[in-house]
């Protein structure tokens, strides 16, 4: 039925639903261009409010607040990409010695269950090879005739290498209720991915390097490393800019409502030291960053990080660049999801303010478009 609906085949929609708001994003391709269609966002905190909905149930109140938004924005059923808060999932790189492909399932089957406490039939997973290494020889270069007689040797096809495989896993409950907001609002699913995903996309895309990005939302903070444009490392905290709120309400002895203000406000709180207020969350996310860059070079003597890339909406925080880099003291530069998107003259500056808060929607839409290119 739908069907009959898609006219657009070059347009896609990504939907994020963030703690504090809803956020919707519609790219299109043509002409080897990227380009801005149409984008909203709904507050998830004012439509609380304003609607009573606190008292229904969560679903019920976000699947009508996207079903307005979307009749808002006037976006018609094309293919539509969602994500799955970070927290609620899992990315992770394991390493295994190489074997024959069916024995490689079972094993990854058993190291997952390391990972996740659940029951395998609850958790969706999926899992790509992302390294093949022979005797310190990558597969992928074998004409060298040594590592293929080895394995040529091996009755099982073994050879003595080593494999590392990305490992990703969510709980299908937690897919299902995604599909049902989505399709609720009447809206066509193509595909359900971590946010972890959608942010290295548009943050990171093809660049190669080394990118370290922190995403501080309201409830959460997501920290990917990425190398090469692969995922190599995923933690998630379970705080971000509404414990920034609560400790500025704390400090200055004021109520949440002023805090928030404060917060959003022009007067440096991180650095200077007659305003600064101490916020236990940064220094959280700072000890968390400093962990994963000395593991990260104690694995690798030579690599080095090219920079912290900071999202999401807590980015806009007055004086964060300055507080990272001086904490780290890494390259920091601020997420820019927009880049590479044809965005028209007059809309240019509102996607300027909205920033990195519209990575993850971005980054759902920005996979349409890799999956429409590659078809
Ligand atoms: N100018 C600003 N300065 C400081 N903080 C800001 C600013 N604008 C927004 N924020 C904060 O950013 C947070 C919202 O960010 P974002 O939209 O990325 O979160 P979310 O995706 O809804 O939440 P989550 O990812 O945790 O589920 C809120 O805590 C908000 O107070
Ligand atoms: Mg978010």
């Amino acid at each position: 039925m739908l069907e009959l609906f898609k006219t657009n085949k070059n347009h896609f929609i990504g939907v994020d639903f963030g703690t504090s708001s809803i956020k919707v994003v519609e790219l299109s391709y043509t002409d080897q261009q990227t380009r801005l269609e149409n984008y909203g966002f709904v507050d998830l905190n004012l439509a609380s409010n304003n609607n009573g909905l606190k008292s229904a149930s969560l679903e019920q109140a976000l699947n009508e607040s996207l079903k307005k938004l979307i009749a808002r924005m006037g976006i018609k059923p094309v293919s539509t990409y969602v994500s799955i808060p970070g927290f609620s999932g899992l990315v992770t790189i394991i390493d295994l010695p190489d074997m024959p492909d069916d024995e490689l399932a079972k094993a990854i089957q058993f190291e997952a269950h390391k990972y996740i406490p659940s029951a395998l039939d609850e958790i969706a997973m999926s899992w790509e090879i992302i390294e093949r290494k022979t005797d310190g020889v990558k597969l992928q270069d074998q004409d060298n005739f040594v590592a293929k007689l080895k394995a040529k040797n091996d009755p099982k096809g073994r050879t003595n290498g080593k494999i590392k495989v990305l490992l990703v896993a969510a709980p299908k409950k937690d897919i299902e209720h995604c599909d049902r907001l989505v399709s609720g609002a009447g809206l066509d699913v193509s595909a359900i991915e971590l946010e972890t995903f959608s942010i290295a996309r548009s943050l990171v895309g093809d660049d190669g390097g080394t990118f370290l990005i922190v995403d501080i939302g309201s409830r959460a903070t997501n920290i990917v490393l990425v190398e090469k444009s692969v995922i190599q490392v995923n933690r998630n905290i379970d705080a971000g800019g509404d414990e920034i709120t609560s400790a500025i309400a704390d400090g200055m002895n004021i109520a949440r409502a002023r805090a928030e203000i404060f917060k959003k406000g022009d007067k440096d709180m991180l650095n200077s030291n007659e305003t600064a207020i101490i916020i236990p969350v940064l220094d959280l996310i700072v000890g968390e960053l400093r962990r994963i860059i000395a593991a990260y070079k104690e694995k690798n003597r030579e690599a080095r990080i090219d920079s912290l890339i900071i999202s999401g909406g807590t980015s806009k925080m007055k004086g964060i660049e300055e507080y990272f880099t001086r904490s780290l003291g890494e390259k920091v530069r601020m997420g820019n999801p927009w880049r590479g998107i044809v965005v028209s003259n007059e809309v240019a500056p509102f996607t300027k303010e909205l920033g990195s808060s519209f990575s993850v929607a971005l980054g759902l839409a920005l996979r349409g478009i890799d999956d429409y290119k590659r078809k």
